[in-house]
């Protein structure tokens, strides 16, 4: 088959990991013989740089004609990068909101799941990683906290802060749908995540939530507020199979989720939409902390672009492939620094991918 690629290595950690990840998309290729044609374009602080935006519409007509975008990672130190000086819509995050709004990017897959060979890198006890554990956290990614109004003013001599949390029901609805048709594909669970005790916006949820659990009798559906469930994911995250959440929950519960699969390096995402086209990135950021030292963890990455072979092209088979080798190569002990523990061997990003494209 013949795709078309956008690809946004991004700032900080992402170019690093983006090659990585192509070097694999690139065994793929020759190994199944297809063509992969990579289309780069601009996001974030190198788009600043380079055009004084974070995204421009030209980048987005790019991804727009594309069959899929794989991203590595934008942003930079936000305490001490100057693109923090900048007003915030014209900062690298800013770019990132855009691309998921512009490309109505609703869905957003981000799956946890415990290697056997990563147990030792996760901090939970031994008697709680046993069983190992894998779920779907489901992100609603378009709206929410993250797209309402918001504005910083002067009210009576001080500064004043609001910004608007809105969700619709046909928002809820889309997502909800998606959430349960993957609990069909796995273990037929659903844990909703709001704070329906508090807010208006998750008692929508709930609703819209149990209205479209209906056409789902098969699916186990509880509802959880998400304080408790940040507690229950470290307590016991074997409980978990689909976590459907709003865009800020999600946000959160995913890092949390991430560590307690061994690292941050290790959480892959899909951003998905009605059609075939979807963007597929890491859920980590750009580690400005340990940019440019070839130490970063490039497996997030390169899961997700498997995701992106089996969700946007159909390519099941492939995506397999890449994940067994990445599996292999757990096995046979190979570390980044990120998930290093006692007797194994540590490698460097770029090692890391030339051991995974080896075991193709
Ligand atoms: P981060 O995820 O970049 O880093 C958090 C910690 O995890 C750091 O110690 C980092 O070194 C480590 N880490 C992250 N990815 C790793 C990997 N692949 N291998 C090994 N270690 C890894 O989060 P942050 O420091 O809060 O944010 C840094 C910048 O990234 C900010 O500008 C933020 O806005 C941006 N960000 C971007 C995205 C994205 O592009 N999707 C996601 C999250 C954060
Ligand atoms: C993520 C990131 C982004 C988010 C930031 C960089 C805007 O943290 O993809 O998880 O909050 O969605
Ligand atoms: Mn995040």
């Amino acid at each position: 088959m013949e795709k078309n690629i956008a690809v946004i290595k991004g700032d900080g950690i992402g170019p690093e990991i983006v090659n990585e990840a192509l070097k694999v998309l690139n065994a793929i290729s020759r190994k199944y013989n297809h063509t992969f044609h990579y289309r780069e374009i601009l996001m974030g602080g190198a788009s600043i740089d380079a055009y004084g935006v974070p995204l421009t519409d030209e980048a987005i007509q790019v991804a727009q004609n594309s069959d899929a975008v794989l991203l590595g990672s934008i942003g930079g130190d936000t305490n001490t990068s100057p693109w923090y000086q900048l007003e915030p819509a014209l900062r690298p995050e800013a770019g990132l909101l855009k691309i998921r709004k512009e490309l109505n990017l609703f869905a957003n897959l981000r799956p946890a799941y415990l290697y056997d060979e990563l147990k030792g890198a996760c901090p939970l006890k031994e008697e709680i990683t046993e069983g190992g554990f894998d779920m779907m956290i489901m992100r609603e990614l378009t709206g929410g906290l993250y797209f309402g109004a918001r504005e910083t003013k002067e009210v009576n001599g001080q500064m004043v802060a609001h910004d608007n949390l809105i969700y619709s029901e046909n928002e809820i609805r889309r997502i909800a749908i998606r959430g349960f048709d993957i609990a069909m594909k796995r273990r037929k669970k659903v844990t909703s995540v709001d704070k329906a005790n508090v807010l208006d916006t998750s008692r929508l949820w709930r609703k819209v939530v149990n209205e479209v659990a209906k056409d789902y009798p098969s699916v186990e559906v509880e509802h959880m507020l998400v304080d408790n469930c940040a507690m229950q994911l470290v307590k016991n995250p074997r409980q978990f199979d689909v976590i459907l959440t709003e865009n800020m929950f999600g946000d959160i519960l995913s890092d949390e989720a991430s560590m307690v699969t061994g690292s941050i390096g290790m959480l892959s995402s899909a951003s998905l939409r009605d059609d075939k086209l979807g963007m597929y990135e890491p859920s980590h950021g750009s580690a400005p902390d340990i940019a440019g030292k070839n130490i970063a963890n490039p497996i997030a990455t390169i899961l997700s672009a498997a995701m992106m072979l089996r969700y946007s092209f159909d390519m099941d088979q492939e995506a397999e492939a890449i994940e067994r080798a990445i599996e292999k190569v757990l096995k046979d002990g190979y570390r980044t620094i990120d998930i290093m523990s006692d007797g194994q061997t540590k490698v460097s990003c770029s090692q890391m991918g030339d051991l995974i494209v080896e075991r193709l």
